[in-house]
């Protein structure tokens, strides 16, 4: 049997296997950012059909400004946190455990929603309409957003929640040279521009726990017009001092080189993200092109590790026992994965009916 199978603890769970559901933006929120009850209480417990398995919810609103995509959830409303417990007590029903997580888009809302287009800063190397750039107020202002909605996860009932800092969101914008042109404290060197992530994570562990705190970051992305000449010493200098600073993080999350967002890349012969884990102690997810066959060996040759799946989970809410019991996967619909509002592609995926008795 594989490490795969075996228990883990993270945030103060214990998990039964290391099987994740990776954050999947899914666009079947209701038009006020609420989780549709029809919908997504379902759709998330299915995919705790083994008991003690991680789901990490999709990327969510921190405020309204903030987001700017339609049909993303939030956590800014009492109506949404109100539409999330439903989510989290149908996942507890089932013995799962979830976290969500918390993004902000920056520089690549639509702008069809607010209308002021925040970001790092002006001056970018990318295709994108110049937003504007963050003052001292702007950083503080979003800092704030995001304890407010980690406090609301919680309230929500989530188990903790996961910063997005991948994918070129604004807090990859902040990290990454291609993308922050800042002179003041935000950026520049390694340590500047790390430093809104980390003061994110800072303050949300302050609010809500550091073993109920995450991050999920992409050095390899080239998504949204991402990507260093060089990640290893801006990435690897947040690793370490995460390592420092918060040991007792939930978990830190990388995106493999071979994919880029919720694509497949093909990856540089030197491309790793062995050499962040090689700097973490805590639990350790990796997620992006993952097979059954490779998830096992990755959580059999890394120590701490879990391995979350993205495009294998939406057609296959039982991946979890699937994988476990050695049944095949059914192929994804790329199609629907973004069907805004859609039961079609969301729900309906039938369990196996090999796992009929044992699973369900
Ligand atoms: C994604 N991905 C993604 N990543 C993230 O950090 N937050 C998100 O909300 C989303 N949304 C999303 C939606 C859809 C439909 C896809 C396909 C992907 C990326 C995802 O979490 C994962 O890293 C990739 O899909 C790679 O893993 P797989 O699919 O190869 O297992």
């Amino acid at each position: 049997m594989s490490a795969l199978f075996e228990p883990i603890s993270v945030g103060g769970a214990t998990l039964s296997n290391r099987v994740v559901l990776a954050p999947l933006t899914r666009f079947r929120n209701d038009d006020d950012h609420a989780p549709n009850a029809d919908l997504a209480p379902e759709y998330y417990a299915e995919r705790a059909i083994v008991p003690g398995t991680l789901l990490i919810a999709e990327a969510t609103d921190s405020s309204v400004a903030l987001g700017g995509y339609a049909n993303t959830p939030g956590l800014y409303s009492a109506g949404q946190v109100a539409a999330w417990k439903k989510v989290t007590d149908a996942v507890h029903a089932k013995g799962g455990v979830i976290f969500v997580q918390l993004w902000a888009l920056g520089r690549v809302n639509p702008g069809n929603i607010v209308s002021r287009v925040i970001s790092a800063s002006t001056v970018q190397e990318n295709p994108y309409p110049v937003p504007e750039e963050m003052s001292l107020d702007d950083i503080a202002a979003v800092e704030s957003d995001f304890v407010a909605a980690a406090k609301n996860a919680i309230a929500a009932g989530f188990d903790g929640v996961e910063v997005h800092g991948a994918h070129g969101y604004l807090v990859d914008q902040f990290i990454q040279d291609v993308s922050n042109k800042r002179t003041d404290a935000y950026g520049g060197s390694v340590e500047n521009r790390a430093r809104f992530a980390l003061e994110i994570v800072d303050k949300v562990a302050a609010a809500i726990g550091e073993d109920k705190t995450a991050i999920r970051l992409s050095p390899f992305s080239q998504f949204q017009s991402m990507k260093m000449d060089d990640p290893f010493p801006t990435f690897s200098y947040i690793v370490s001092t995460l390592e420092k600073t918060h040991p007792k993080l939930a978990y830190i999350h990388f995106v493999e080189p071979r994919v880029s967002g919720g694509s497949d890349r093909t990856a540089a012969a030197n491309e790793t993200t062995d050499v962040y884990h090689a700097l973490w102690s805590g639990p350790w997810i990796a997620a992006g092109g993952f097979t059954p066959e490779s998830a096992k060996a990755y959580a059999d040759s890394h120590p701490n590790s879990l391995v979350a799946f993205g495009r294998a989970f939406i057609p296959n809410p039982d991946l979890v026992a699937r994988i476990k019991e050695g049944l095949p996967l059914v192929p994804y619909d790329r199609d629907t994965f973004y069907t805004a509002k859609a039961k079609e592609g969301y729900l309906g995926y039938a369990f196996a009916p090999e796992l009929k008795g044992k699973y369900y």
